[in-house]
C-alpha cells in the first residue's frame, strides 16, 4: 500500500484520463461527498454527468454573465464602498454566495443579511468536508462541523428550495406554466429526476450541497489568488498598472495565469479499480493511492517554460494548451463550471465586446473598476490549518 505520485504536465493529463482510476480525493468527507458527482465512477457518473449538463444550454452563459452576474456584484460592491474598504476573500465569498445559490438553485426568500449571513456559515461548513482529508488538526472537532452545516442548509434552505421547484414542476405537467419558466438551476433538474437514476433525496441534499460549494469556495481563493498576482505584477511592472484598468482581456491573461499557479485543489487522487500501468512506468495496485500533482505539474519547465514558477501574463504557449494548464482537471472528471469560472480562452481575433470573461475575472475587473488596492496598514495573511496555498485574509481598499 503506498502512494505514487504523477507530477510530470503531460503524464498528470494522461493519468486523469485513465479509465481504471476512480476518486479517492473526498474519502473522507463522505458526509457530503458521498455518491455527488465527483465521486462517481464509470457508468452512474456518467449518467449524472449527462444530466447535469443540460444547465447549459445554448444561451447559459450569456445569460449568466449579462444578467445574473452584474446584479450580485453591484450589490456586494455597494455593502462595501461606503466603508472604503473589503476583505478579499469575505468579498470573494460574499458575491459568490449568492452566485452559485442561484446557480445550484437555493432559494433565499428573506432577502436579508441574517439570511446571507447564516448561508455564508453554511458554506464554510460544507467547506470542511471536502477538505477533511488534507486538515492538520482533529478531524472527529471538523466532521462534527460538516455535520451541521448538512444539517441547517437542509431544514432552512434545502427544503423548502426543492419544494417549490417540485410545485413548479407540477404546474408545468399540468400546463399550467410554460417550461422555459423554471429556475435554471442544478436543483430544478435533479428534482425534475428525482427517482430517476438512483437519485434520491438525501442524495439531492448531498448534490446540492457539493455544486453550492464546488462553485463558491473553489473560485473565492482564485479570485484572491489572482488578485494579490496583479497587484504584485503591477508593483513591478508599473507600465502595466493602466492596462490593467483598460484592458479586460489582458485581466483575464492575468486571471488564467493566476490559476495555473494556484489551482484551488493542488492535488488530484485516485485509487486504481485494478492493477495498472501508469504513463510515467510507475505501476499501481487497488491498495495504492495515486496522486496527480496538479500544482507542480503545472509549473513544469518543459511544459510552460523556463520561468514555469513565475507569474507572467505574457506567457505564450501553443494554441492547445490551456493557459491554466490542468487546474480545472482532465478527463471525466473535468470541471463542470470551467467556462462559469473561467470563460473563454481569448484570441487574436477576440471581441472585448462580446467576449465570454468567466465570472473570476469579471469580479476582478469590477474590483479593479473600483480602486481595489492592498490596504498598507494591514498586511494579507496565509490560511494555516490546511495543506493548501490559500489566503485567510486579505484586507484591500476601495475607492479613490
Ligand atoms: C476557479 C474555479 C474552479 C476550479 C479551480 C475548479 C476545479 C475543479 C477540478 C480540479 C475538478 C476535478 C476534480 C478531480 O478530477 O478530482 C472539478 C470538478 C468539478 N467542478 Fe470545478 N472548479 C472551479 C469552479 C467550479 C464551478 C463554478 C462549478 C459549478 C458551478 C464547479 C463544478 C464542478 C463539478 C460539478 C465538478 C465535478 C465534475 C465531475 O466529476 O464530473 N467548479 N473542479
Amino acid at each position: 500500500m503506498s502512494t505514487i505520485t504523477v507530477d510530470g504536465y503531460k503524464e498528470a493529463h494522461q493519468t486523469l484520463s485513465l479509465p481504471e482510476l476512480e476518486q479517492s480525493l473526498y474519502d473522507e468527507g463522505r458526509i457530503l461527498m458521498d455518491r455527488v458527482l465527483v465521486t462517481l465512477h464509470g457508468e452512474e457518473h456518467r449518467v449524472r454527468r449527462l444530466l447535469e449538463m443540460k444547465i447549459f444550454k445554448k444561451d447559459f452563459f450569456n445569460y449568466y454573465e449579462k444578467e445574473v452576474l452584474p446584479a450580485v456584484v453591484n450589490a456586494t460592491l455597494a455593502r462595501f464602498l461606503p466603508t472604503g474598504r473589503t476583505d478579499l476573500m469575505d468579498f470573494g465569498r460574499r458575491a459568490m454566495l449568492d452566485l452559485t445559490a442561484d446557480f445550484a438553485g437555493i432559494d433565499r426568500p428573506a432577502g436579508t443579511e441574517e439570511e446571507r449571513d447564516a448561508l455564508l456559515s453554511i458554506l464554510n461548513g460544507l467547506g470542511v468536508a471536502a477538505t477533511l482529508g488534507q486538515y492538520t488538526g482533529d478531524r472527529e472537532v471538523m466532521r462534527a462541523v460538516a455535520a451541521k452545516a448538512l444539517s441547517d442548509f437542509d431544514s432552512r434552505f434545502f427544503r423548502p428550495s426543492a419544494e417549490r421547484r417540485r410545485q413548479l414542476l407540477a404546474e408545468v405537467a399540468a400546463g399550467r406554466l410554460a417550461e422555459d419558466a423554471l429556475p435554471r438551476d442544478i436543483l430544478t433538474i435533479l428534482v425534475k429526476n428525482e427517482g430517476k437514476a438512483g437519485l434520491t433525496p438525501d442524495m439531492i441534499l448531498r448534490e446540492t450541497g457539493f455544486y453550492f460549494l464546488a462553485g463558491a469556495h473553489t473560485s473565492v481563493h482564485s479570485l484572491t489568488h489572482a488578485m494579490h498576482e496583479i497587484f504584485q505584477w503591477t508593483a513591478a511592472h508599473p507600465e502595466d498598472a493602466e492596462r490593467v484598468q483598460k484592458d479586460p482581456l489582458f485581466v483575464q491573461r492575468c486571471v488564467h495565469e493566476s490559476f495555473r499557479l494556484h489551482p484551488s485543489s493542488p492535488i488530484a487522487q485516485r485509487r486504481p479499480t485494478c492493477p495498472v500501468h501508469l504513463p510515467d512506468g510507475q505501476s499501481a495496485t487497488p491498495e495504492d493511492t495515486v496522486v496527480i500533482d496538479l500544482f507542480h505539474a503545472n509549473r513544469q519547465p518543459s511544459a510552460f517554460g523556463a520561468d514555469a514558477a513565475a507569474f507572467n501574463p505574457y506567457r505564450e504557449l501553443p494554441p492547445i494548451q490551456a493557459p491554466y494548464g490542468i487546474t480545472f482537471g482532465v478527463g471525466i472528471h473535468t470541471c463542470l463550471g470551467r467556462n462559469l469560472a473561467a470563460g473563454d480562452v481569448s484570441k487574436a481575433s477576440t471581441d472585448p465586446a462580446t467576449h465570454q470573461y468567466g465570472t473570476v475575472t469579471l469580479l476582478a475587473l469590477a474590483l479593479i473598476a473600483n480602486g481595489c488596492r492592498p490596504d498598507p496598514d494591514n498586511a494579507p495573511q496565509r490560511e494555516a490549518r490546511i495543506k493548501r496555498e490559500a489566503w485567510a485574509v486579505y484586507p484591500v481598499l476601495l475607492g479613490a
